[in-house]
């Protein structure tokens, strides 16, 4: 008894002193923990309740439907398309499961992404021709082949991993206010930075931007509606242009090239991208050891956890999100989820000078990725050139040079544990 006094008093006394530690939890809630994934094909079930499951599509047997289940959705995320399809014709890879693959269907991957742009004379940051940073590696034609030979001025150049997007559902069901409470309590020197973006299929209504390495989109059919026609090629009414616009190949046209009318999706497969995203479970953690609770310590003892915070509690069930496009389901409402992440935008002086749907000022900030899953991640950071948790701990400088220098400072048993808590993540 006497020791559980302690501890409250204990409790009550570190949160008045670090206020950022606390979780961050609504009063009156008890909210549920997500599902999570096993993070191993062999054994896993993706799926958290969000709709129907169906059974796996078997091609023979019939063609998927888009949206009528769980596994109809996850077999069109996974298809590769063709040219008849209206792949191309410049685009980055045929299918969203090429790239979002490890260790399973969602994941990562090994590719990464080339941006490119240049600043003006004003020091504002300007796309290349054809109007996106974007560059599209691949092409259906030689003489397509976006080349930056073809546009020697974009001097700024980035490369971009791929994201996880399994257990991303819950991530669209954080609200607003959410976001903005984890910022008011973040102290000033780490305070994050919050776009609002255009939610395409709300009228462009604005929301909170929470994905992608600049937290360009704020909705995950947005997200899709942009990756189906920039990543593939594919036009649909969810893309950003209205269907109408092909992409270009630096600024030239490629009409000569497409064999299919635009929108070539009618925008059925970019709402099935986001339903089976949407129903997946949240990445889940690997074996806990008496190591990995010190370190889980230590993280929250340097400020780690100010950016990565480590629990957040979805919008209720019922709640209108993405500009009164999407009701949050039950699977997703009220849901506590462990992401290591403010989904906010900070300078941590790894910035690579690009803009995409926020103001020129976001140009060297960098969203805070969220841990969970990071255990499959080789390639660190948002160009992948940190390949140990050691060297991504080095680049943390700006806003997070106090938690490296605090990482920097602990004995090497310590510096171990923290590491192996990171390797459970
Ligand atoms: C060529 C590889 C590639 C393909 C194909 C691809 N993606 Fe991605 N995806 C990426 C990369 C790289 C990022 C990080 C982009 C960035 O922010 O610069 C990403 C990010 C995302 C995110 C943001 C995840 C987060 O939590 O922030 C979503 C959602 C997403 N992709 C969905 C899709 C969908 C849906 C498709 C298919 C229409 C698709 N992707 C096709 C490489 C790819
Ligand atoms: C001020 C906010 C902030 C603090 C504090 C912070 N980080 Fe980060 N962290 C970030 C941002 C932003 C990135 C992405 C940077 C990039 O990709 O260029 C990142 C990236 C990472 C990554 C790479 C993740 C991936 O998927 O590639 C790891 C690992 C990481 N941080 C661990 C830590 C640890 C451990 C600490 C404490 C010692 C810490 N961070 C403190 C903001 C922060």
């Amino acid at each position: 008894m006497k020791v559980l006094k302690l501890t409250v008093v204990l409790l009550f006394a570190a949160a008045l002193i670090f206020p950022a530690l606390l979780p961050t939890t609504r009063a009156g809630d008890d909210p549920d923990e997500a599902p999570t994934t096993d993070l191993n094909r062999l054994t896993d079930d993706l799926f958290n309740g969000f709709g129907a499951r169906g059974t796996p599509i078997d091609e023979c047997e019939g063609e998927p439907v888009p949206n009528r289940s769980f596994e109809d959705n996850l077999f069109i995320f996974d298809e590769l398309e063709t040219p008849d399809d209206g792949l191309g014709p410049t685009y980055n890879a045929p299918g969203c499961g090429d790239c979002h693959q490890n260790p399973e269907v969602g994941g990562i991957s090994q590719i990464r992404e080339l941006r490119a742009g240049h600043l003006s004379g004003n020091g504002n940051f300007v796309n290349p021709p054809g109007g996106q940073s974007l560059i599209q590696l691949r092409a259906v034609a030689a003489s397509i082949q976006e080349r930056l030979d073809n546009a020697p001025q974009e001097n700024i150049r980035a490369f971009r991993t791929t994201l996880n997007v399994i257990g991303d559902g819950f991530v669209e069901a954080i609200s607003n206010n959410t976001i903005q409470e984890i910022r008011g309590d973040q102290p000033n020197s780490f305070r994050g930075t919050i776009i609002n973006v255009p939610v395409v299929e709300a009228n462009n209504e604005l929301r909170i931007g929470r994905f992608g390495w600049k937290n360009q989109h704020a909705s995950l059919q947005s997200f899709s509606g942009d990756a189906y026609l920039n990543e593939m090629g594919i036009t649909n009414p969810f893309d950003g242009n209205g269907g109408r616009v092909e992409n270009n190949s630096l600024g030239q046209s490629v009409a000569a090239f497409d064999l299919v009318a635009d929108p070539e999706d009618d925008g059925a497969d970019v709402e099935a991208f986001a339903n089976f995203m949407r129903a997946t479970r949240a990445p889940g953690r690997g074996p806990i050891t008496n190591s990995v609770q010190r370190g889980d310590a230590l993280f929250r003892q340097g400020n780690c956890s100010i950016c990565h915070t480590p629990r957040i509690v979805t919008a209720d069930t019922g709640t209108l999100i993405n500009g009164g496009a999407f009701r949050v389901p039950a699977a997703l409402g009220n849901k506590t989820i462990r992401p290591f992440s403010d989904f906010m935008l900070h300078d941590i002086g790894t910035g690579d000078g690009i803009v995409q749907n926020g103001g020129n000022g976001t140009r060297n900030m960098v969203r805070t990725p969220p841990l969970w899953g990071v255990r499959t991640r080789v390639e660190l950071m948002h160009d992948g050139l940190s390949l140990t948790f050691n060297e991504a701990i080095q680049r943390h400088g700006g806003q997070a040079t106090p938690a490296r220098n605090f990482f920097n400072n602990l004995d090497s048993g310590d510096k171990a544990d923290l590491i192996n808590f990171l390797k459970s993540l």
